[in-house]
């Protein structure tokens, strides 16, 4: 049968990147068809070659048995081709309707804004778009916007949809809601090419997959017959492990030691209320919680970036509540925060100038007062090995990164430095099954060579595959400390609502 959209060995470069290396792919009419692959794999420069972005140099698109030329996204809207971008590409200040029509207006000589309204209205009907024809823009939430998009696609009488990343922006609610309209469209017989780099969004939705690798379609397979783990082993190119091994954890002394810890939003509002627990050499304690309980306040506050209000914070038994964040990073301590372009990077300096952040003050990256730049250098080099930091180019300025780059070269900077307490916020969030593994197996490396590694993540996937100890807070309190050997998810899930487990938890060892 002849695929209704085909493309056929189609390469294109960038300056220094081969994007896509004669890559094939296949949609049906009727399929919703997803594109796998990590970061920088080549999805979004397929899409955007299909969509008359950009001009292969070399090989065939072919639409219903037709090649296509297109010189301008205008030349595929006009065969029938509809996109929604990863940035949406609205008017926050026009109307729904509006933007929906803008540019193929109704109406003879004036704008027919009864007109567009009115068609707007029905198509959104049809396509079970719901959303208020004549609400402005910018006062509809991500996921209405998208459906404008959808709606502008469909406005243009788009016969295929490509989704690139659709759910990057949305909450889990409105995945759901995105995904319903993906069947309805499947039922009605559009095809949709939906990209991600999430392998359970894939499964969820999609019948069939082509993996991407490095600007290559590895393989196109049916959803139903692939496992998770065959999924990510043909994105990342070797065996992928999902959830990491690990030795029990052999804890030593307390290295750090926080007693009744209360922190002062920026509100006024007491935001950590009388926190305590301690954190030892050689084992990981994962903070879990729902977003907004405290949690970041609280390594802020260790961290050096939040007054301590009340209470004391310890480092190796030395009262360190007033020191500055230099100083304590002085003392040994490693932060990795949650927002890694306003704490971590310099976004306009090169990787170089960025690892040695922290310490180019010493040796060997200075020296009588001059800096080292080729010591320096080299060690970059052998940090961008280790966590597979691309492209592995020292020279790049941190905010020519992608995101997870950038997060893998702080990790990198922070880990390198053998922190006798390493404090981790968030370290995959926006990473890719392959980085991410990556990542947690260096903070088990960490915590197994003696460092006492504090952990906050909002995934409690991640809290529970890597910490040995997992203390919950709720509104500001620590509700319960419990052993990751015995805790389920469950449970934690209760105490993160703060509800207490019938009868208390059983005592782990502490301080
Ligand atoms: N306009 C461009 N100019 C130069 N390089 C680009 C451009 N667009 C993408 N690239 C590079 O091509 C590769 C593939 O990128 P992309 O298609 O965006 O990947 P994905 O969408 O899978 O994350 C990356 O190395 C990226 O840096
Ligand atoms: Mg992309």
């Amino acid at each position: 049968m002849e695929a209704f959209l085909e493309v056929r060995d189609v390469t294109k470069a960038f300056p220094g990147v081969l994007a896509n290396d004669r890559v094939n792919l296949s949609l049906q009419a009727g399929e919703v068809h997803a594109i796998l692959g990590e970061n920088g794999a080549g999805k979004s420069t397929l899409m955007k070659l299909i969509y008359g972005l950009y001009q292969p140099d070399a090989g065939e698109i072919r639409l219903e048995g037709k090649t296509m030329h297109f010189q301008s996204p205008r030349d595929a809207i006009r065969a029938g081709i509809g996109m929604v971008h990863q940035h949406f590409m609205l008017i926050p200040a026009l109307t729904v309707a509006d933007n929906v029509v803008l540019g193929e207006e109704p109406g003879r000589i004036r704008y027919d804004r009864k007109e567009a309204v009115r068609r707007v209205r029905a198509l959104s009907e049809q396509y079970r778009l719901a959303v208020d024809p004549t609400a402005k823009i910018g006062s509809l939430s991500v996921g209405l916007q998208q459906r404008v998009e959808i709606l502008k696609a469909f406005y243009r009488k788009a016969k295929v949809l490509i989704l690139d990343e659709p759910t990057a922006l949305l909450t889990p609610q409105e995945t759901e809601e995105l995904f319903e309209v993906v069947r309805h469209l499947k039922s009605q017989g559009i095809p949709v090419l939906f990209i991600s780099h999430k392998l359970d969004e894939v499964r969820a939705i999609a019948d069939r997959v082509t993996v991407m690798r490095a600007g290559r379609t590895v393989e196109t397979v049916p959803v139903a017959g692939a496992t998770a783990q065959e999924l990510a082993n043909l994105m990342v190119g070797r065996d992928v492990v999902l959830r990491i091994d690990k030795q029990p954890a052999s804890p030593g002394r307390a290295v750090l030691d926080v007693r009744d810890l209360a922190v002062v939003g920026d509100d006024k509002q007491e935001r950590v209320r009388g926190v305590s627990f301690s954190v030892h050499a050689g084992e990981i304690f994962g903070l879990a919680g729902i977003d907004g309980n405290g949690q970041f306040e609280l390594v802020d506050a260790v961290a050096g970036l939040l007054r301590v209000a009340r209470g004391s914070i310890h480092l190796d038994g030395e009262d360190i509540s007033h020191l500055t964040p230099a100083q304590r990073i002085a003392q040994g301590m490693s932060y990795v925060p949650q927002d890694r372009q306003l704490d971590g990077l310099v976004l306009e300096f090169d990787l170089v100038e960025n690892t040695i952040l922290r310490d180019f003050r010493r040796r060997p990256f200075s020296r009588a007062g001059w800096l080292q730049r080729l010591p320096a250098l080299r060690h970059t080099e052998r940090l961008m090995e280790r966590f597979d930091v691309r492209p592995r180019n020292p020279e790049r300025r941190a905010g020519e990164l992608s995101g997870g780059n950038q997060q893998k070269v702080i990790l990198a900077r922070e880990v390198s430095r053998n922190p006798k307490l390493l404090i981790v916020a968030q370290p995959t969030r926006g990473l890719d099954v392959g980085a991410i593994e990556g990542i947690h197996r260096e903070l088990i490396r960490l915590r197994d060579a003696g460092t006492a590694v504090l952990l906050v993540s909002l995934e409690l996937d991640e809290i529970l595959s890597l910490s040995d100890r997992i203390g919950v807070i709720h509104h500001g309190r620590l509700v319960d400390i419990v052993s990751a050997q015995t805790a389920t998810r469950e449970q934690i899930g209760l105490l993160m609502t703060g509800t207490q487990a019938p009868g208390g938890s059983e005592e782990v060892f502490n301080t």
